[in-house]
């Protein structure tokens, strides 16, 4: 554990401080939007569904309604989209939890993205599509149930939806590699397999940004991730295939206290990796925001200023590419991070990885991305 002290704390807040006294003040009771909006840039979140009451992040929840409401232009539903949750069945979509996000976004006017149309691992997938019979003729029939999926999305939410994560995660960190999932390996590979699903949102809904998501990070360990992400992403440049954007997960873990040497360490091969992503011609979005409070110390205080100070630096670097146009947090309240659950802390403290606290308080991490949206060119 490395050690840090309540002082490193302060001094790491005092520094931000004049940081955001240099770039202009972020207007106070500003929303992140409003914020956001100055700078064409927009802001957003994940939401989940969940019934009246439930909790869980979601819409029915009145205080997280009110929260998303205010500090938002733009949502995406966390899981509901997914094929997990939207195909019971091979014959069946159960649109019912996706729809009635996409209908609350209508009615409080703020734009949806759509996640995801294919989460390209078998892990993600349906049991019964890992262990789906193609029958006789297994590579129509596998293109037939893809394209299905996809038409049957896309039509559905017609402008509603004006970007989607066509495909996530389809590179493996540890070697670049591309997976293999029943689909892909009854099309016949996986390029042929992505391709597919790229050209058929494409076909059905022209209008829309088409993004290949993945969670390469600029943390050390990511090399290969990335390596393969760039590999991937030069292959639909030569086929021809239609992806206009990569989104940037952006799933951030703190290293440490010393944030600024991290930062200054970190950022010199993202920002190689984010000049080869946008030298071929693509689009960038920041997708699924949050910050793992890794190597620190239970006391919140420090733990709340490095987070901060990380996030700051990380979305100081990033969204100095002018092709970043959208931010948005994977949930904007501790209470209902998926962290929580994957990857409890080893000490047993709660994770505090978003931009509010469990009450719905702003935390130091809420203001850091403020300041940051501030800070941005205009684009
Ligand atoms: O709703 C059920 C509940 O009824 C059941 O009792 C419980 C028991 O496990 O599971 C609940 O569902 C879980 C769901 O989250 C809601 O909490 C699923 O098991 C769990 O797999 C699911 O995890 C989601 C995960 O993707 C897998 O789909 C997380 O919420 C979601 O935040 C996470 O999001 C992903 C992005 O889609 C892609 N990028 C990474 C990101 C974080 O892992």
């Amino acid at each position: 554990m490395i050690e840090v002290t309540r002082r490193d704390a302060l001094v790491g807040a005092a520094a931000m401080l004049l940081v955001d006294q240099a770039v202009g003040a972020v207007p106070p009771n500003a929303s992140l939007q409003g914020i956001a909006a100055q700078k064409g840039l927009r802001f957003g979140s994940a939401v989940a569904w969940s019934q009246l009451g439930v909790g869980g992040g979601s819409p029915a929840e009145p205080a997280y309604a009110r929260l998303v409401e205010a500090q938002c232009g733009i949502i995406v539903p966390e899981n509901e989209m997914k094929w997990q949750w939207l195909r019971p069945t091979p014959t069946t979509f159960a649109f019912d939890r996706c729809d009635a996000i996409v209908a609350w976004a209508a009615r409080h006017g703020l734009a949806v993205r759509g996640h995801n149309l294919l989460w390209h691992q078998p892990k993600w997938l349906p049991g019964w599509l890992n262990d789906y019979d193609f029958g006789a003729r297994p590579q129509a029939e596998a293109e037939r149930l893809l394209t299905t999926h996809i038409r049957t999305v896309v039509n559905r939410y017609g402008t509603r939806i004006g970007s989607y994560d066509v495909v996530n995660e389809a590179v493996r960190p540890e070697d670049g590699v591309l997976y293999t999932t029943s689909l892909s390996r009854a099309i016949g590979g996986a390029e042929p397999a992505l391709d597919l699903a790229f050209r058929t949102a494409r076909e059905s809904a022209p209008q829309a940004q088409l993004v290949y998501n993945d969670y390469m990070s600029w943390e050390p360990g990511n090399g290969a991730h990335r390596a393969g992400v760039l590999k991937l992403l030069e292959g639909f440049k030569r086929r021809g295939v239609p992806v206009d954007a990569l989104g940037i997960q952006s799933h951030l873990i703190t290293q440490g206290t010393g944030v600024g040497g991290h930062v200054l360490r970190l950022q010199g091969e993202w920002r190689h990796f984010l000049d080869a992503v946008v030298a071929m011609g693509y689009r960038l979005l920041v997708t699924e925001l949050d910050t793992r409070d890794n190597n620190l110390p239970a006391d919140i205080t420090i733990r709340d200023r490095a987070v901060a100070d990380y996030t700051r630096g990380y979305l100081d670097v990033t969204l100095s590419y002018r092709e970043v146009r959208n931010v948005l947090a994977w949930g904007l309240c501790d209470r209902y991070s998926w962290i929580e659950g994957f990857e409890p802390r080893p000490d047993g403290a709660r994770r505090r990885p978003t931009l509010y606290d469990s009450r719905f308080h702003a935390k130091p991490m809420r203001e850091a991305v403020a300041a940051a949206l501030a800070g941005a060119s205009e684009r």
